[in-house]
């Protein structure tokens, strides 16, 4: 056999679980076409300098983790030049947005892609050195409302319907403001001055953080370090009054379309170009590599590349943690009995066996609630070991029209009791 190799952090993606990776990416193409997003393709190398000035050089990212090469010149007219594989694509798209000069159409740009991405971290389950994202931005000249918290608030809409219509239940929203250039600017000089006491009592990397880039002391996971940070001042004490204003109205537009969130001060995210709005999806499923995805709005982001003012905002999801999500999700749902019976008061009970003996004779899989329960606690032991729970009351008993309740898609519907056992045994997702 071949001592050849997929490269360490690499890997082979092939079928049947390719169906899944096309699946998900149909669904966000046409959810991203819904909101009027169009698709971009940029290189997957790039300048080297694009990454350093736009992510930071003092980022993990661009400090260890990209992978970098000298390309030779081959004739005396070119020039040796530094190359990257992108460790991300925003960077690439806002290079784009002014290369095309795409402010000069004064509309707003709303593009998304989907493509391999290469960053030199550690890897284990959910983190790869070539990984896959699906990613949007919405950049535009100032006079086109770019910078208006409507659009976060719509982005962050439409990442929640996303994650819906894939069938990802479970997902937190942890939202954050970082505030402008100058407020972070402030708020590490206050950091700064409040770690110089406690900074010897952290993890050599806080200790080093706390004077290189303070800000990085809060993703900083040491166990020991936490309550530490616990105490250390917040970044929204030191937001001005107009980043307040925004994020007050980001909150209140996500309350107003009923998308929930946590308020996470901590969230500063591992990439410098982020101004006001920062936020990730995380999901329990996923173990240590919680974060589903991760984004925030960039208003400064193509100055500092060379471009026009260009405010922006847009997230990048780690596809294969959506696809280990699903996974998980699904795996767990195989493990859930058919259905679950929950009587209506004790006087049910006789009916609800009855009931439980004629599915389970024709094959399913059937837990017996008990009619003394209060109907919030059946739904409760339902939801954790069915996928459907069957309500029998008194009505139901005498019309032979049953209540079923599919956890998966939160669908009630009335079935004729000749037709449950069929019912009962065609796949939840449906
Ligand atoms: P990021 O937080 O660095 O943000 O990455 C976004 C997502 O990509 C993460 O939440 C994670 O799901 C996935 N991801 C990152 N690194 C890996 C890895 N090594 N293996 C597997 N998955 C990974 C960005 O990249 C920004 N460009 C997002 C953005 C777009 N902000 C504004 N616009």
């Amino acid at each position: 056999m071949s001592n050849l190799k997929a490269v360490r952090g690499t890997r082979d993606l092939l079928p049947p679980e390719t169906a899944l990776w096309n699946r998900i990416e149909a669904t966000a193409r046409r959810v991203f076409a819904r909101y009027n997003f169009g698709e971009i393709r940029t290189p997957i190398f790039e300048d080297t300098a694009l990454f350093s000035r736009s992510v930071g050089e003092e980022t993990d990212i661009v400090s260890k983790e990209m992978y970098t090469f000298e390309d030779r010149a081959r004739a005396q007219s070119e020039k040796t030049v530094s190359l990257t594989l992108r460790p991300e694509n925003t960077a690439g798209v806002v290079r784009a947005y002014i290369e095309h000069k795409l402010g000069e159409t004064g509309q707003l740009q709303k593009v998304y892609y989907i493509g391999p991405q290469f960053r030199r971290e550690r890897p284990q389950k959910g983190r790869y050195r070539q990984f896959s994202q699906i990613g949007a931005e919405v950049i535009g000249p100032p006079p086109a409302g770019s910078e208006s918290p409507i659009r976060d608030a719509e982005v962050l809409e439409m990442l929640a319907t996303l994650l819906d219509e894939l069938g990802i239940s479970g997902w937190t929203l942890e939202i954050n403001s970082v505030g402008s250039a100058a407020d972070r600017a402030r708020y590490n000089e206050v950091l700064r001055t409040a770690l110089v006491s406690v900074a010897p009592g952290m993890c050599p990397d806080c200790q080093r953080r706390a004077v290189t880039n303070p800000l990085r002391v809060l993703d900083c996971k040491v166990p020991e370090d936490q309550p530490i940070i616990e105490t250390l001042p917040k970044i929204v004490d030191s937001l001005d009054e107009a980043s307040k204003a925004h994020f007050a109205a980001v909150l209140a537009a996500l309350d107003a379309a009923q998308v929930p969130y946590t308020r996470n001060y901590r969230l500063v995210r591992g990439l410098d170009y982020y101004t006001r709005t920062t936020f990730e999806f995380t999901h329990g499923g996923l173990g240590a590599q919680n974060a589903l995805l991760g984004g925030g709005r960039y208003d400064g982001l193509s100055e500092a590349i060379g471009g026009p003012k260009a405010p922006g905002i847009g997230f990048a999801m780690g596809e294969d943690r959506l696809v280990l999500t699903l996974q998980a999700l699904e795996a767990a749902a195989q493990q859930k009995v058919d259905a679950y019976i929950a009587p209506l008061g004790e006087n049910l009970n006789p009916a609800a066996l009855a009931l439980a003996r004629e599915l389970r004779r024709a094959g399913l899989s059937i837990d017996l609630g008990d009619g003394s329960f209060r109907l919030k606690k059946s739904f409760e032991s339902a939801d954790k070991t069915a996928r459907r729970m069957v309500i029998l009351g008194e009505d139901e008993l005498q019309s032979g029209i049953l209540t079923v309740k599919t956890f998966a898609t939160g669908l009630q519907s009335k079935v004729n009791r000749a037709e449950l056992a069929t019912y009962l045994s065609t796949p939840a997702s449906e």
